[in-house]
């Protein structure tokens, strides 16, 4: 049976930082939601066309365009033995839907791990953050510098600001995930998959955290 673990939790929490580390240990690929729309607007496709607007203004893509989107991704062959999913579901619109596919795919959500950060480091977090324009690898100038200024450490590309990491955008983000996306935490809670995860730890005790309360919730 394949394995999907859902991570939750607001904008800068690290779902996706998190998500870079564990994935090859678990054996699951990787996929992000803000990574599938990125790409899409960097090849100017038309579903980046049509996400473009909602992004940068730190608006939710429609669940209709979401929910496609993801269920395309998750049909491809990679996604066999399962994925570990970073930015979906983000609405209990999209929740259900996730349930109806994954039961098309003879799968289930097995684990949710949320990462609990508040809103005040969150906003550090973000104006702080530089992304490698190749692969998506992902720095804080502070929290996580790269060796070298600009550079990412794993692939040498630029590193950049994301458009929608600026501090007035940042602070809608977190508006918009209070109100539609944290929800989820109950709905989770009471599907009793819910891993709650202090994510104001440093980098690798919130990773040992997560793989820790992992184990035994996820098929070996
Ligand atoms: P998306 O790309 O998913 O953005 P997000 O959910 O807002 O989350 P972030 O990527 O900003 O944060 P993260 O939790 O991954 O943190 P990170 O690891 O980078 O979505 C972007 C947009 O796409 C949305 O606004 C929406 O428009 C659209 N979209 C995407 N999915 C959608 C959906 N399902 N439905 C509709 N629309 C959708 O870490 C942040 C920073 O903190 C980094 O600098 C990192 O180095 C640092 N850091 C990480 N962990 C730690 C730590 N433990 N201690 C110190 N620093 C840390
Ligand atoms: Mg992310």
């Amino acid at each position: 049976m394949p394995t999907y673990i859902v991570l939750l939790g607001p904008p800068g929490a690290g779902k996706g930082t998190q998500a870079k580390i564990i994935s090859e240990k678990l054996g699951l690929p990787h996929i992000s939601s803000g990574d599938i729309f990125r790409e899409n607007l960097k090849n100017q496709t038309e579903l980046g066309k049509l996400a473009r607007g909602y992004i940068d203004r730190g608006e939710l893509v429609p669940d209709d365009v979401t929910i496609g989107m993801i269920r395309e991704r998750l049909s491809r062959p990679d996604c066999k033995p399962g994925a570990l999913l970073d930015g979906f579901p983000r609405t209990t619109t999209q929740a259900e839907a996730l349930e109806e596919m994954l039961r098309e795919f003879n799968g289930r959500v097995s684990a949710v791990p949320y990462i609990k950060v508040p809103e005040k480091v969150l906003i550090e977090r973000l104006t702080g953050r530089w992304t490698c324009r190749a692969e998506g690898h992902i720095f804080h100038e502070t929290f996580n510098p790269p060796a070298k200024p600009g550079v990412c450490d794993f692939d040498g590309s630029d590193l950049y600001q994301r458009e929608d990491d600026k501090a007035e955008t940042v602070v809608h983000r977190i508006r918009v995930y209070m109100e539609q996306t944290a929800p989820l935490i109950d709905y989770y809670r009471e599907h009793g998959t819910l891993l709650e995860l202090d994510g104001t730890l440093p980098i690798d005790q919130v990773t040992d955290d997560l793989l820790e309360g992992l184990e035994g919730r996820i098929a070996a």
